[in-house]
């Protein structure tokens, strides 16, 4: 028997936001948390939550799992306590139940121009890479922007449109590592700024949080490092 204390908003309601309780058996054919909150809206259609791959690809169903954020189809029933709380990511306007506004969140993932940019006309068959080049991605691209990161930074909390945060960042160096963009200078221009990128106080929450487990700590300190050093 779990107890799941999930986080209850209906604004439509006009009652405040509570912690309501659902008593639920689970047996081995729902494994993951995502499984069971299924289940439990089956018999509570009321009850709102993102999901969609249940693979741990789509990043839809990120949320607070007893205190930490993280995905609710690839965390495992066992490894869980009897008493499991549930509440929307930290940090973000809540729009009901579990789900939250991510537009602030995609903002600034925008704001970085998150796309290859490179003029010269491409070649008959693909802009090649070397192995080397390659494997500088490595560890950025599989970002599956769920935002557990960025709504699980302080920096992001206090200052989400001024502050990229780190699931953006993680991103920036993505496409400044990339030996195809031809963008890096302005891209770093984009970044130089008290608040953009050097609002970081390398806490490490966010990679403390990622579920895919990727450091976007580092990538912020290599770009720190970049505009240091720079010469574009
Ligand atoms: S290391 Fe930087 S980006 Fe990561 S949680 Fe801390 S302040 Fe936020
Ligand atoms: S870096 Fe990790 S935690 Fe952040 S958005 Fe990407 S996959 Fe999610
Ligand atoms: S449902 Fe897609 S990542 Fe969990």
């Amino acid at each position: 028997m779990h107890t799941l204390r999930i986080y209850r908003y209906d604004p439509d309601s006009g009652q405040a936001p509570r912690l309501h309780d659902y008593e639920v058996e689970v047996d081995d054919s729902q494994r993951m948390l995502l499984d069971v909150l299924l289940r439990l809206k089956a018999t509570d259609p009321s009850l709102s939550f993102r999901r969609s791959c249940r693979e741990g690809v789509c990043g839809s169903d990120a949320m607070n799992i007893n205190g930490k954020n993280g995905l609710a189809c690839v965390t495992n029933m066992r490894s869980l306590p009897e008493t499991v709380v549930l509440k929307p990511l930290p940090g973000m306007p809540v729009i009901r139940d579990l789900i939250v506004d991510l537009s602030g969140f995609f903002a600034q993932y925008h704001s970085i121009k998150p796309y290859l940019v490179n003029d010269e006309r491409p070649p008959e068959r693909e802009r090649l890479q070397s192995p080397e080049e390659r494997e500088l991605l490595n560890g950025l691209y599989e970002c599956i922007l769920c935002a557990c990161c960025s709504s699980a930074c302080p920096s992001f909390w206090w200052n989400p449109d001024k502050y990229v945060g780190p699931a953006g960042l993680l991103q920036a160096y993505r496409f400044l590592v990339d030996s195809r963009d031809q963008a890096s200078g302005e891209r770093l221009d984009n970044l130089e700024d008290p608040y953009r990128l050097f609002r970081c106080r390398s806490i490490l929450n966010c990679t403390d949080v990622c579920p895919k487990g990727l450091r976007p700590a580092d990538a912020i300190s290599e770009i720190r490092g970049m505009i240091v050093r720079r010469t574009v």
